[in-house]
């Protein structure tokens, strides 16, 4: 596969800020480490990290995201942070609206909802459901707060062409790319630009709103309520039914909030 190619990304954008600067490598540790460290050597809001290759990508709780050479998106972009640094997670929301937006409107016929706090998961095509089986991780979103300043990484992984064989046991029961569910090679570049500009109006009502546009699009977004979980939080495993998305961007799990850990659809 050629290394990504960003004119033909900053062709489709449509942003004004995300993306107007992008930095790409071959290979790098993590692009949310990168664009981390960009930060401390003046790298501002709006640009954007690329990679074809991580050697120590991460998600939440340091699990390891693997990825084939040059094949999916791994990205990271700067933005502010939220004044309240307590509410820095609400951008892994908007986050995720925005990609939810991007890749349902580029793949129609793709049913991707969006699975409390960061994953988007894919359901098999609407017309060949007989019932309702699990969704498979299509993406997942990192976001991490600079040590120092009121500057936030938001890091994606998003499986695009991989195959059966780039997924090691036993990730590739439950993960999924957008190329094995249309069955043809997608283009990066057109999905990347798609992401950012959807990311950067999401942003924009957030901005002006607060969460609550996010929570009422999150939740058109997500086919979690009313579904069983079973809710891990360290030694607490808990299980009940999912109520809500708080005004605050928790989960409500028979009435009481989920405040983080790890969330299993039954
Ligand atoms: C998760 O599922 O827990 C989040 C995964 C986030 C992975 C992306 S890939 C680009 C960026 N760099 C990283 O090291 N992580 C994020």
């Amino acid at each position: 596969m050629p290394a990504v190619d960003i004119l033909q990304i900053k062709k489709n954008l449509k942003t004004s800020r995300f993306g107007q600067a992008i930095h790409f490598e071959p290979s790098i540790d993590s692009t949310n480490n990168w664009a981390l460290s960009g930060i401390d050597f003046g790298a501002k809001c709006g640009e954007v990290f690329l990679t074809d290759f991580q050697t120590r990508g991460h998600g939440r709780q340091d699990r390891v995201w693997e990825s084939t050479k040059g094949k999916n998106i791994l990205m990271s972009l700067i933005d502010e942070a939220p004044r309240d640094s307590g509410k820095i997670f609400q951008l892994t929301l908007v986050a995720g609206v925005a990609f939810q937006e991007a890749l349902a409107s580029l793949f129609p016929s793709l049913d991707i909802q969006l699975k409390w706090p960061n994953d988007l998961l894919v359901y098999p095509e609407r017309e060949k459901q007989v019932e309702r089986v699990k969704g498979k991780k299509l993406a997942g979103i990192l976001c991490e707060k600079h040590s120092s300043r009121p500057t936030a990484v938001i890091g994606v992984g998003i499986n695009v062409n991989s195959t059966e064989k780039d997924f090691s046991e036993p990730v590739g029961g439950l993960a999924a790319s957008l190329t094995l569910q249309i069955g043809s090679p997608v283009n990066r570049e057109e999905v990347i630009s798609a992401c950012l500009n959807a990311y950067e109006k999401w942003r924009k009502e957030y901005d002006r709103f607060g969460l609550n546009p996010i929570r009422t699009a999150w939740l058109e977004k997500t086919d979690m309520m009313g579904k069983k979980v079973r809710v891990i939080e360290g030694e607490k495993i808990v299980e009940g039914t999912v109520n809500d998305l708080d005004k605050d961007g928790f989960l409500v799990v028979d009435g009481k909030k989920v405040i983080s850990g790890d969330v299993i659809i039954l």
